[in-house]
Protein backbone atom coordinates (compact mmCIF):
# COMPACT_ATOMS: atom_id res chain seq x y z
CA UNK A 1 0.00 0.00 0.00
CA UNK A 2 1.06 3.95 -1.13
CA UNK A 3 0.43 5.68 1.76
CA UNK A 4 -0.27 9.61 0.97
CA UNK A 5 1.49 11.41 4.09
CA UNK A 6 4.55 14.31 3.74
CA UNK A 7 7.81 13.20 4.86
CA UNK A 8 7.97 15.43 8.02
CA UNK A 9 5.31 13.80 9.01
CA UNK A 10 6.01 10.60 7.93
CA UNK A 11 9.43 11.14 10.21
CA UNK A 12 7.30 12.02 12.93
CA UNK A 13 5.20 8.40 12.61
CA UNK A 14 8.14 6.61 12.64
CA UNK A 15 10.13 8.30 15.18
CA UNK A 16 7.08 8.52 17.64
CA UNK A 17 4.90 5.20 17.01
CA UNK A 18 3.51 4.93 19.70
CA UNK A 19 2.04 8.40 19.58
CA UNK A 20 0.50 6.98 16.66
CA UNK A 21 -1.13 3.87 18.46
CA UNK A 22 0.89 1.73 15.69
CA UNK A 23 -0.96 2.14 13.34
CA UNK A 24 -1.18 4.93 10.40
CA UNK A 25 -3.48 4.94 7.44
CA UNK A 26 -3.78 1.86 8.03
CA UNK A 27 -0.68 0.11 8.05
CA UNK A 28 1.37 -1.10 11.31
CA UNK A 29 3.89 0.91 12.17
CA UNK A 30 6.70 -1.12 14.13
CA UNK A 31 7.87 0.18 17.74
CA UNK A 32 11.95 0.85 18.40
CA UNK A 33 13.55 -0.80 20.60
CA UNK A 34 15.64 -0.13 23.56
CA UNK A 35 18.50 2.49 23.40
CA UNK A 36 20.97 0.22 24.81
CA UNK A 37 20.39 -2.49 22.02
CA UNK A 38 19.91 0.51 18.84
CA UNK A 39 23.97 1.58 20.01
CA UNK A 40 25.08 -1.58 19.40
CA UNK A 41 24.29 -1.30 15.75
CA UNK A 42 25.41 1.93 14.69
CA UNK A 43 26.93 3.60 18.00
CA UNK A 44 23.63 5.72 17.70
CA UNK A 45 20.67 6.00 19.57
CA UNK A 46 17.45 7.72 19.48
CA UNK A 47 16.63 10.96 17.80
CA UNK A 48 19.67 11.00 15.95
CA UNK A 49 19.52 7.33 15.34
CA UNK A 50 16.37 7.67 13.36
CA UNK A 51 17.32 11.17 11.52
CA UNK A 52 20.33 9.25 10.38
CA UNK A 53 18.40 6.38 8.86
CA UNK A 54 15.78 8.68 7.44
CA UNK A 55 18.30 10.83 5.84
CA UNK A 56 19.35 7.53 3.67
CA UNK A 57 16.21 6.57 3.52
CA UNK A 58 15.37 9.79 1.37
CA UNK A 59 19.06 9.32 -0.50
CA UNK A 60 18.06 5.86 -1.40
CA UNK A 61 14.13 7.04 -2.84
CA UNK A 62 15.73 9.81 -5.03
CA UNK A 63 18.31 7.27 -6.12
CA UNK A 64 15.66 4.74 -7.19
CA UNK A 65 13.10 7.10 -7.94
CA UNK A 66 10.59 5.17 -5.93
CA UNK A 67 7.64 7.46 -6.19
CA UNK A 68 7.56 6.52 -10.04
CA UNK A 69 7.38 2.44 -9.22
CA UNK A 70 4.20 0.68 -8.96
CA UNK A 71 4.52 -1.60 -5.35
CA UNK A 72 8.24 -1.78 -5.47
CA UNK A 73 10.50 -4.83 -4.11
CA UNK A 74 12.86 -3.52 -1.35
CA UNK A 75 15.28 -5.50 0.50
CA UNK A 76 17.95 -4.26 3.11
CA UNK A 77 21.29 -6.00 3.73
CA UNK A 78 22.29 -6.01 6.98
CA UNK A 79 19.18 -4.52 8.09
CA UNK A 80 20.46 -4.79 11.73
CA UNK A 81 16.95 -3.93 14.21
CA UNK A 82 14.99 -2.68 10.65
CA UNK A 83 15.64 1.21 11.97
CA UNK A 84 15.73 1.87 7.78
CA UNK A 85 13.09 -0.52 6.03
CA UNK A 86 10.25 0.57 8.28
CA UNK A 87 10.79 4.30 6.53
CA UNK A 88 9.42 2.26 3.23
CA UNK A 89 6.24 1.53 4.52
CA UNK A 90 4.88 4.56 3.15
CA UNK A 91 6.46 3.35 -0.40
CA UNK A 92 4.84 -0.23 -1.20
CA UNK A 93 3.04 -3.11 0.68
CA UNK A 94 4.79 -4.50 3.61
CA UNK A 95 4.76 -7.74 1.99
CA UNK A 96 7.25 -6.40 -0.52
CA UNK A 97 9.17 -5.45 1.90
CA UNK A 98 12.52 -7.56 2.88
CA UNK A 99 14.94 -7.08 5.44
CA UNK A 100 17.95 -9.33 6.26
CA UNK A 101 20.75 -9.79 8.81
CA UNK A 102 23.27 -12.65 9.72
CA UNK A 103 22.63 -12.08 13.62
CA UNK A 104 19.86 -14.01 15.69
CA UNK A 105 19.61 -11.11 17.61
CA UNK A 106 19.02 -8.45 14.94
CA UNK A 107 16.13 -11.14 13.48
CA UNK A 108 15.01 -11.58 16.68
CA UNK A 109 14.62 -7.32 17.03
CA UNK A 110 12.83 -6.81 14.26
CA UNK A 111 10.07 -9.89 15.44
CA UNK A 112 9.72 -7.90 18.73
CA UNK A 113 9.49 -5.05 16.92
CA UNK A 114 5.91 -6.30 15.17
CA UNK A 115 7.55 -5.33 11.56
CA UNK A 116 5.69 -6.90 9.27
CA UNK A 117 7.66 -7.38 6.38
CA UNK A 118 9.96 -10.43 5.58
CA UNK A 119 12.17 -10.67 7.85
CA UNK A 120 15.13 -13.32 6.69
CA UNK A 121 18.14 -14.85 8.54
CA UNK A 122 20.67 -15.48 6.41
CA UNK A 123 24.42 -16.97 6.60
CA UNK A 124 27.32 -14.78 6.25
CA UNK A 125 27.53 -15.95 2.30
CA UNK A 126 25.01 -16.54 -0.40
CA UNK A 127 22.84 -18.34 -1.12
CA UNK A 128 19.74 -17.33 1.11
CA UNK A 129 16.63 -19.75 1.86
CA UNK A 130 14.15 -17.62 0.23
CA UNK A 131 14.01 -16.33 -3.22
CA UNK A 132 14.41 -13.00 -3.46
CA UNK A 133 14.04 -12.59 -7.38
CA UNK A 134 13.33 -9.35 -8.53
CA UNK A 135 14.00 -6.75 -6.41
CA UNK A 136 13.57 -3.24 -7.51
CA UNK A 137 15.80 -1.91 -4.55
CA UNK A 138 18.73 -3.17 -2.83
CA UNK A 139 20.74 -1.34 -0.04
CA UNK A 140 23.27 -1.82 2.66
CA UNK A 141 23.43 0.90 5.12
CA UNK A 142 26.58 0.58 6.81
CA UNK A 143 27.23 -3.19 5.83
CA UNK A 144 30.01 -3.15 3.33
CA UNK A 145 31.65 -0.57 5.72
CA UNK A 146 32.63 -4.12 7.22
CA UNK A 147 32.54 -6.89 5.22
CA UNK A 148 36.26 -8.66 4.02
CA UNK A 149 36.19 -8.42 0.32
CA UNK A 150 35.68 -12.36 -0.13
CA UNK A 151 31.96 -11.41 1.01
CA UNK A 152 31.34 -8.56 -0.90
CA UNK A 153 32.52 -10.77 -3.88
CA UNK A 154 30.21 -12.75 -3.03
CA UNK A 155 27.50 -10.61 -2.61
CA UNK A 156 27.64 -8.21 -5.40
CA UNK A 157 27.65 -11.62 -7.06
CA UNK A 158 24.26 -12.83 -5.95
CA UNK A 159 22.73 -8.99 -5.45
CA UNK A 160 23.10 -9.20 -9.97
CA UNK A 161 20.93 -12.43 -9.24
CA UNK A 162 18.03 -11.11 -7.83
CA UNK A 163 18.01 -7.62 -8.89
CA UNK A 164 15.71 -6.34 -11.16
CA UNK A 165 16.07 -4.81 -15.10
CA UNK A 166 16.43 -1.32 -14.50
CA UNK A 167 16.63 -1.96 -10.13
CA UNK A 168 18.85 0.40 -7.82
CA UNK A 169 21.71 -1.44 -5.38
CA UNK A 170 22.78 1.09 -3.08
CA UNK A 171 25.38 0.73 -0.36
CA UNK A 172 28.21 2.57 1.77
CA UNK A 173 31.77 2.22 2.60
CA UNK A 174 34.48 3.94 4.38
CA UNK A 175 36.16 6.07 3.00
CA UNK A 176 38.07 9.33 3.62
CA UNK A 177 35.46 11.37 5.64
CA UNK A 178 36.53 8.35 8.07
CA UNK A 179 40.10 8.00 7.56
CA UNK A 180 40.30 11.75 8.03
CA UNK A 181 38.21 11.34 11.55
CA UNK A 182 40.79 8.61 12.62
CA UNK A 183 43.72 10.85 11.55
CA UNK A 184 42.25 13.23 14.23
CA UNK A 185 41.66 10.73 17.04
CA UNK A 186 44.98 9.57 16.49
CA UNK A 187 46.71 13.01 16.88
CA UNK A 188 44.25 14.36 19.36
CA UNK A 189 44.10 11.11 21.59
CA UNK A 190 46.50 9.36 21.28
CA UNK A 191 46.25 6.95 24.46
CA UNK A 192 42.86 6.29 25.55
CA UNK A 193 40.62 6.85 22.67
CA UNK A 194 41.72 4.95 20.08
CA UNK A 195 39.71 2.74 18.30
CA UNK A 196 40.63 -0.74 18.89
CA UNK A 197 40.94 -1.40 15.12
CA UNK A 198 43.23 1.44 15.02
CA UNK A 199 46.48 0.10 16.31
CA UNK A 200 45.97 -2.82 13.72
CA UNK A 201 45.61 0.22 10.24
CA UNK A 202 49.40 1.50 11.45
CA UNK A 203 50.60 4.36 9.50
CA UNK A 204 47.19 6.21 8.25
CA UNK A 205 48.98 8.28 5.29
CA UNK A 206 49.67 4.98 3.87
CA UNK A 207 46.36 3.46 3.82
CA UNK A 208 45.43 6.63 2.14
CA UNK A 209 47.64 6.07 -0.36
CA UNK A 210 46.38 2.50 -1.43
CA UNK A 211 42.79 3.87 -1.00
CA UNK A 212 43.94 6.08 -3.76
CA UNK A 213 45.47 3.67 -5.74
CA UNK A 214 41.82 1.62 -5.75
CA UNK A 215 42.52 -0.99 -3.35
CA UNK A 216 40.12 -2.75 -1.33
CA UNK A 217 41.05 -2.52 2.50
CA UNK A 218 39.97 -4.88 5.22
CA UNK A 219 41.48 -4.72 8.91
CA UNK A 220 39.42 -7.27 10.72
CA UNK A 221 37.19 -5.73 14.17
CA UNK A 222 35.01 -8.41 15.11
CA UNK A 223 35.99 -9.20 18.83
CA UNK A 224 34.21 -12.45 18.68
CA UNK A 225 31.11 -11.10 19.19
CA UNK A 226 27.77 -13.00 18.25
CA UNK A 227 27.79 -14.32 14.21
CA UNK A 228 30.47 -11.46 13.47
CA UNK A 229 33.58 -13.12 13.02
CA UNK A 230 37.42 -11.64 12.26
CA UNK A 231 37.36 -13.82 9.14
CA UNK A 232 34.66 -11.35 7.22
CA UNK A 233 33.99 -8.81 9.73
CA UNK A 234 35.87 -5.70 10.24
CA UNK A 235 36.38 -1.92 9.31
CA UNK A 236 36.33 -1.97 5.44
CA UNK A 237 36.92 0.76 2.73
CA UNK A 238 35.97 0.36 -0.37
CA UNK A 239 37.23 3.46 -3.28
CA UNK A 240 35.51 4.07 -6.13
CA UNK A 241 38.16 3.03 -8.68
CA UNK A 242 38.14 -0.37 -7.19
CA UNK A 243 34.41 -0.20 -7.95
CA UNK A 244 35.02 0.82 -11.65
CA UNK A 245 37.50 -1.77 -12.29
CA UNK A 246 35.42 -4.79 -10.66
CA UNK A 247 32.05 -4.05 -11.03
CA UNK A 248 31.60 -5.23 -14.65
CA UNK A 249 33.02 -9.31 -13.44
CA UNK A 250 29.36 -9.01 -11.42
CA UNK A 251 27.81 -7.80 -14.55
CA UNK A 252 27.43 -4.30 -12.49
CA UNK A 253 27.98 -0.69 -13.22
CA UNK A 254 28.59 2.25 -10.80
CA UNK A 255 26.04 5.06 -11.30
CA UNK A 256 26.39 7.74 -8.78
CA UNK A 257 28.24 8.32 -5.58
CA UNK A 258 28.03 10.91 -2.45
CA UNK A 259 29.74 11.09 0.50
CA UNK A 260 27.39 14.18 1.93
CA UNK A 261 24.46 12.04 3.14
CA UNK A 262 23.38 13.75 5.94
CA UNK A 263 24.83 12.65 9.80
CA UNK A 264 26.48 9.91 8.05
CA UNK A 265 30.15 9.75 7.38
CA UNK A 266 29.87 7.08 4.88
CA UNK A 267 30.87 6.65 1.16
CA UNK A 268 27.58 5.93 -0.84
CA UNK A 269 27.44 3.48 -4.40
CA UNK A 270 24.53 3.71 -6.28
CA UNK A 271 25.24 0.40 -9.34
CA UNK A 272 22.53 -0.81 -11.63
CA UNK A 273 23.10 -3.86 -14.07
CA UNK A 274 26.00 -2.80 -16.58
CA UNK A 275 23.32 -3.31 -19.57
CA UNK A 276 21.40 -0.55 -18.19
CA UNK A 277 21.57 3.43 -19.55
C1 LIG B 1 26.62 -1.46 11.48
S1 LIG B 1 25.25 -2.55 11.49
C2 LIG B 1 24.10 -1.64 10.49
C3 LIG B 1 22.66 -2.11 10.67
C4 LIG B 1 21.62 -1.41 9.80
N1 LIG B 1 21.97 -1.45 8.40
C5 LIG B 1 21.45 0.03 10.23
O1 LIG B 1 21.98 0.91 9.54
O2 LIG B 1 20.79 0.26 11.25
C6 LIG B 1 25.79 -3.86 10.38
C7 LIG B 1 24.79 -4.98 10.23
O3 LIG B 1 25.24 -5.87 9.21
C8 LIG B 1 24.97 -7.19 9.62
N2 LIG B 1 25.85 -8.11 8.90
C9 LIG B 1 27.17 -8.27 9.04
N3 LIG B 1 27.66 -9.21 8.22
C10 LIG B 1 26.61 -9.67 7.51
C11 LIG B 1 26.47 -10.68 6.51
N4 LIG B 1 27.52 -11.36 6.06
N5 LIG B 1 25.23 -10.90 6.01
C12 LIG B 1 24.17 -10.18 6.46
N6 LIG B 1 24.24 -9.24 7.43
C13 LIG B 1 25.45 -8.98 7.94
C14 LIG B 1 25.22 -7.16 11.12
O4 LIG B 1 24.66 -8.26 11.79
C15 LIG B 1 24.60 -5.82 11.50
O5 LIG B 1 23.24 -5.91 11.80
Amino acid sequence: MEIDVNLETWKDVISNPSSYNFKFQGINIPSIIDEKYQIRYTGRKGQDNLDQAFNFYQYVCNEANISELNNPKVLDFGAGWGRVIRFFLRDTNEKNLYAMDVMKAAVDFMKETNFKGNIIKCNELPPVPVDLKGMDVIYALSVFSHLHESHFSAWMHYFKSILAPNGKLIFSSRGYPFLNYLSTVKKNNPKDQWPHFLEKMGDLEQVKKRYDNGEFIFYPSANGSDELKDSFFGETYIPRAYLEKELSKYGLKLLNETNSIKLFSQHVFTVTHSDEK
